[in-house]
């Protein structure tokens, strides 16, 4: 079975959606296997998203993504990674499909309310960065 990580960020958590965005993944079939809430320190944000670091958001990024307490959630079904993405909309609200999760709860194209894995592979490596396998339930 497929597993990607949808991290819940602070924007959706500071309006209370949490909720909300947690009854669309379990209406669309996803498994929640494991899930907390945590404060992210500014390493883990860094490290997190290490691949944005040349890019001119990077220092914002890490900013809003330790701004307030986050919530991680390994998920898993068939085609997990890419019928997630399809939830969660284009990183832009404003481009978004009607319906989906960023269209629905993002501020902006920065604070854009969830997080997914870009592939099966990150995927994999995004769910062992905040869970142990002995997590997964
Ligand atoms: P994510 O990795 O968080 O799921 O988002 P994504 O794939 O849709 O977008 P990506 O290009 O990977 O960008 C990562 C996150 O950086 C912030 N961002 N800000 N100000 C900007 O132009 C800008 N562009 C990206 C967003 O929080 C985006 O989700
Ligand atoms: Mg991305």
């Amino acid at each position: 079975m497929e597993r990607t990580l949808c991290i819940i960020k602070p924007d959706a958590v500071k309006k209370k959606v949490q909720g909300n965005i947690i009854q669309m993944l379990l209406d669309a079939g996803f498994t929640i296997r494991a899930m907390k809430l945590i404060q992210l320190t500014k390493e883990q944000a860094q490290k997190f998203y290490e691949v944005h670091k040349e890019r001119p958001f990077y220092n914002d990024l890490v900013e809003y993504m330790t701004s307030g307490p986050v919530i991680p959630i390994a998920l898993e079904k068939e085609n997990a990674v890419p019928d997630y993405r399809e939830l969660i909309g284009a990183t832009d609200p404003a481009e978004a499909k009607e319906g989906t999760v960023r269209k629905k709860y993002a501020t902006s194209k920065a604070e854009n309310a969830v997080h997914g894995s870009d592939s099966v592979e990150n995927g994999k490596i995004e769910v062992g960065f905040f869970f142990k396998e002995e997590e997964l339930v």
